[in-house]
């Protein structure tokens, strides 16, 4: 049948996913990924420790490739991700406030200015919300927030407005999307922080939701969708921007597997596709030979079964799975 990219285009969206330089080198997954995306996101290859891995040294050769890919494609690309904890280049941490801030400034403008015009949306700020004790203000205790303030997200926004006045600019975060306490205050956090920078004038288009689902977990439409229209009435687009499932809780069975993670996958696109402002759905990675839930979070000795994650829409096989 078509692939998903053309029937997300005939309801007027997008749909793409996460990929890596080394999986250009397979025929079998650039074949897949020509049939079934429409937009390409860089797993890791954009991000800050990887463009500029000493202070002043950009390297922008892989992600270039992927943006070549791209274009003799004529598929679009997000930008992912500008500031995020977890890419901070080491040498950041010597830098004082005013060198940080300098630092940032001059990231932002070369890589957004590398693509200009050519990315669709950048993910500008990605996580800086916590959602384990949000209590006092909501922000992650990162670097940035510790040597700079509060200001750093604003500021990373105008400084990427000014690099592309043409990208739509994303506010990007996970854990929101389950019936949990835990999601519910991660909502809670990342609707502060959004009405906060649209108060403060801050030029941000866009909420990305990562989507990481966790089988297992509670899903409930309801509550999920009256925080889309929160972030709509905002006047924001949304994007999902790293669907995939950790499927780890459901049977090792892989008929059973698939059965409950594309269950799962169906009720949450169900839920979010039915608001309007719902522009693009990406998945992390596209076949499950190259989720990142694999690397995990627990020794695989420590998981609760041995059978291996089956995260994504193809197989290990680039075969279509229920989801
Ligand atoms: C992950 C990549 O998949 C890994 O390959 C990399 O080593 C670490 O980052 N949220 C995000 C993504 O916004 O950038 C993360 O990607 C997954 C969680």
């Amino acid at each position: 049948g078509p692939g998903l990219h053309a029937r997300a285009a005939a309801k007027g969206l997008m749909f793409g996913a996460a990929l890596n330089t080394g999986q250009l080198a397979e025929p079998d997954t650039t074949a897949a990924i020509r049939a079934e995306c429409g937009l390409l996101v860089a797993e890791y290859e954009m991000k800050w420790d990887q463009v500029e891995p000493s202070r002043g040294d950009r390297r922008f050769r892989l992600p270039d490739r992927l943006m070549e890919f791209a274009r003799v494609n004529r598929m679009a690309m997000r930008g992912h991700t500008l500031v995020w904890h977890e890419s901070d280049p080491p040498w950041m941490g010597r830098l004082d406030a005013r060198g940080l801030a300098n630092a940032m400034q001059d990231h932002i403008e070369a890589t957004v200015g590398r693509w200009r015009g050519r990315v669709g949306t950048w993910d500008v700020v990605n996580e800086a919300v916590r959602a384990e004790d949000g209590r006092v203000d909501w922000l992650r205790r990162t670097r940035m927030l510790e040597v700079l303030g509060p200001d750093y997200i604003p500021a990373a926004f105008r400084a990427a407005r000014t690099a592309d006045p043409a990208a739509r600019l994303a506010y990007n975060d996970f854990g929101c999307e389950h019936a949990t306490v835990a999601a519910r205050r991660k909502r809670m956090g990342v609707l502060a922080l959004l009405r906060g920078l649209k108060r403060a004038g801050a030029p941000l288009d866009v909420l990305g939701v990562q989507a990481h689902l966790q089988a297992g977990q509670p899903f409930a439409a309801d509550e999920w969708q009256d925080f889309l229209s929160d972030v709509a009435e905002l006047g924001l687009t949304i994007e999902v921007t790293e669907l995939d499932v950790n499927d780890r809780a459901l049977p090792a069975d892989v008929a059973a597997r698939d059965a409950g993670s594309a269950d799962l996958v169906r009720r949450f696109l169900e839920a979010t596709l039915a608001q309007r402002a719902v522009r693009a759905v990406v998945t992390w990675g596209l076949s499950d030979r190259h989720s990142w839930v694999h690397a995990g979070r627990l020794p695989e000795h420590r998981r609760r079964d041995s059978a291996r994650a089956r995260p994504l829409p193809l197989d290990d096989a680039m075969r279509r799975k229920p989801m």
